[in-house]
């Protein structure tokens, strides 16, 4: 997989705030600013030669998920990568998620750039209305036929992966209802490698992957903490600050450019893209 670089990662970030500040000051399902970064992400997408396509849903106003195939692969094998595109309404929302939101679409660069084939059929999804209750990928999930669910083999979800006090937290496949283990050991694998060490959380139904796990399809995920408090132990391994919020400026105005580690950012994104390449060969 190759080194995904960090300043492209960050150039979006930069751009979606712009994005956010020209248009109330957010990115939030309903907003003007939601579409216009949604416009972003696709131009770039469909530029990269990506087939893209916007699935709307209604929910306290027009809602609309992105989803982005790369053409080829086996379509009964389906790897799906994802991160929610809405912000809450007070901010931002560059760490949630921004973070996830431009780690996924440079990782889609990247894949446009090295012109990969994998095995598998490759996916990206973008969703809406997470913040209101994950309202985007429920609503995916359960619009999709049976025969086309059943060709699902995984998802992946990246919600937070910047947090300015990180953690690196794998979702855990135990206590999980559809967990996957295989997805958990690789990432593991994927961290130790690159000499980070990590902890397995239970994330519950926290974010975009409990509708995947709810029709029975494998998941995982990597998230680096939000309003939890960074212990002592923890500090010891990651380096920040224990007694601090994981990410202080959760769900507020301050979750901007400047609420980023740039060094939990990089190495999530990089770690996309070892799970793309792996987990779709
Ligand atoms: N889904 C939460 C949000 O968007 C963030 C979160 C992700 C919290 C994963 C816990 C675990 O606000
Ligand atoms: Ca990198
Ligand atoms: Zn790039
Ligand atoms: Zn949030
Ligand atoms: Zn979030």
């Amino acid at each position: 997989a190759p080194d995904i670089p960090v300043a492209d990662v960050q150039a979006h970030l930069a751009e979606l705030q712009r994005i956010a500040a020209a248009n109330g000051g957010n990115r939030a399902h309903g907003q003007p600013g939601y579409l216009a970064a949604l416009e972003y992400l696709r131009s770039a997408l469909d530029a990269a030669g990506f087939v893209t396509t916007l699935q709307e849903f209604e929910a306290n106003g027009t809602g609309y998920n992105l989803i982005a195939d790369w053409p080829g692969g086996d379509e009964n094998a389906v790897m799906m990568f994802g991160g929610h595109a809405d912000s809450v309404r007070v901010g931002p929302g560059i760490n949630d998620n921004g973070s996830g939101s431009a780690g996924l679409l440079e990782v889609a660069l990247a894949v446009a750039e090295q012109d990969l084939a994998p095995a598998k059929h490759l996916r990206f999804a973008w969703w809406g209305a997470e913040e209101i209750g994950l309202v985007g990928s429920t609503h995916y999930v359960e619009s999709l036929p049976a025969d086309e669910l059943a060709k699902i083999s995984g998802y992946l979800n990246f919600d937070m992966i910047g947090s300015p006090n990180a953690g690196y937290f794998v979702y855990s496949s135990s206590g999980q209802p559809d967990g996957s283990a295989t997805f958990e050991q690789m990432l593991n694998d994927h961290y130790a490698a690159a000499g980070v060490p990590t902890e397995p959380i239970q994330i519950g139904g926290r974010s975009d992957h409990a509708a995947f796990a709810d029709a029975g399809i494998p998941t995982g995920g990597v998230f680096t903490g939000a309003e939890g408090t960074k212990t002592p132990a923890q500090a010891e391994k990651w380096g920040g600050t224990a007694g601090d919020a994981f990410d202080p400026c959760y769900h507020s105005p301050c979750d901007t450019t400047d609420n980023i580690d740039a060094t939990a950012l990089d190495r999530n994104s990089d770690a996309i893209a070892a799970a793309v390449w792996t987990l779709t060969a």
